[in-house]
């Protein structure tokens, strides 16, 4: 439990020993849950609660804080790591009455059983007197999920973006104290879970720019005392600027695929492209996901297996799709034995990716010196397209 402000707390749990979300998201830094107090001369607020597993360590924040009564509890986000502890929160405060949106309030009830009369419902824009302090709710939808909502502290600049501008970190400083680290565990957190959501987040950054914000209070990791850092590293992330870079995703059994992406890779750095191998059957996908945030072009390289991609690629490629980056080119390169229908599975799994296909490279067997000069002929399409689009001379 600390102070942010006076009469504003930090009453979260760090989780550091946390490695995988979701049953998914790699989380090498661990995570924290933020939850704050701000108690104003009449009403004492709590904004978002932690996941379950931390219950014990909120409602022991509380008591050590002193906190005999709380009237209002502001639900941001209704997803369970930020929801989950809120029925016990209101079994132990009864008095205190959940503020939030319709449609987080639909969320909450669905998801953990609460009853319809602990509700008062915000609509965008709607302030909340808590005395001599005022709560503005701002909707802030798909930061990542549709009722995502902030909250702004309207006398203190403090604003409270729940997962919007957050990062998987387990640190005891309780404000970003080197931002490398915190925008590195950033950009992993956006090309997770915000990505896909590209242009609705890129919609509400134009709608914060009318706030006069001192500090972002996230719901993930330290608080940002400087928060154009965030937000400028969010500007940058959500464009659609895309840069001199190429993914190269790939997984060979025998080798032959391999030396294809060796051969690959050094016809990048002659062109003067940066690039980027991965592995797919050890990758961390928020390696890969990170990297999808701003590479002009992605390839995809894969052995034939039982007639399509490799699992593990098609999971890499599955991935990629959904997230939805701004990849401007897309190519395939591959062995074979016999035949399949890799190259058709590929495109088909990335319908949502609008780039431009370039000539895949397919070899049977090793690759022969054919093999090799057609992948220097995708090396020098990818670099005229890149020039195409200003990206590179
Ligand atoms: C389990 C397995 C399944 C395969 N299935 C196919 C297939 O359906 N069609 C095909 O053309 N080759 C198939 N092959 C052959 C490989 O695609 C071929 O040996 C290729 O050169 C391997 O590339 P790599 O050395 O990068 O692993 C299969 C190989 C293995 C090991």
């Amino acid at each position: 439990m600390r102070q942010i402000k006076p009469s504003v707390y930090a009453v979260g749990a760090i989780d550091w020993d946390a490695r995988l979300f979701d049953r998914l998201i790699p989380l090498p830094d661990g995570t924290s849950y933020n939850s704050y107090v701000v108690r104003g001369n009449e009403k004492t607020v709590l904004i978002d609660t932690v996941d379950p597993t931390k219950t014990d360590v909120l409602l022991d924040n509380l008591v050590r804080l002193g906190i005999n009564k709380i009237d209002y509890v502001v639900a941001n986000h209704g997803e369970q790591d930020h929801s989950g502890s809120l029925s016990d929160v209101l079994l132990i405060y009864p008095d205190a009455k959940v503020v939030t949106n319709p449609k987080c309030k639909g969320m909450l009830i669905d998801l953990l059983d609460i009853e319809e009369d602990k509700f008062i419902t915000v609509e965008d824009g709607d302030t909340l007197s808590l005395g001599n302090k005022t709560l503005q709710f701002i909707y802030t939808p798909w930061v990542h999920w549709p009722e995502t909502m902030s909250t702004y502290l309207v006398e203190d600049r403090i604003l409270f973006s729940c997962d919007f501008f957050g990062a998987h970190l387990a640190t005891s400083s309780l404000f970003v104290d080197d931002n490398a680290k915190v925008l590195e565990d950033a950009k992993r957190y956006y090309a997770e879970i915000m990505m896909p959501f590209r242009r609705q987040i890129n919609s509400n950054l134009d709608k914060l720019a009318e706030f006069q914000i001192d500090m972002i209070a996230p719901s993930h990791g330290p608080i940002h005392d400087h928060p154009e850092l965030i937000i400028e590293a969010y500007r940058d992330w959500v464009s659609e600027t895309v840069k001199n870079e190429v993914i190269v995703a790939y997984v060979s059994m025998h080798g032959s695929t391999a030396k294809m992406v060796s051969h690959f890779v050094e016809a990048m750095i002659d062109r003067g492209i940066a690039v980027r191998q991965f592995e797919l059957s050890t990758v961390d996908i928020g390696k890969l996901a990170m990297a999808l945030v701003d590479a002009a072009t992605v390839v995809i390289a894969t052995p034939m297996v039982l007639a399509g991609a490799h699992p593990a690629v098609i999971y890499a490629t599955f991935l990629t799709n959904a997230l939805r980056p701004k990849t401007k080119f897309v190519s395939i390169i591959g062995s074979y034995g016999w035949g399949g229908k890799m190259i058709e599975q590929l495109t088909g799994i990335m319908s949502n990716i609008k780039a431009e296909i370039l000539e895949p490279v397919l070899s049977r067997g090793e690759p022969k010196e054919n093999d090799f000069a057609a992948i220097d002929k995708l090396a020098d399409d990818i670099h005229a397209k890149h020039k195409e689009i200003g990206i590179t001379n």
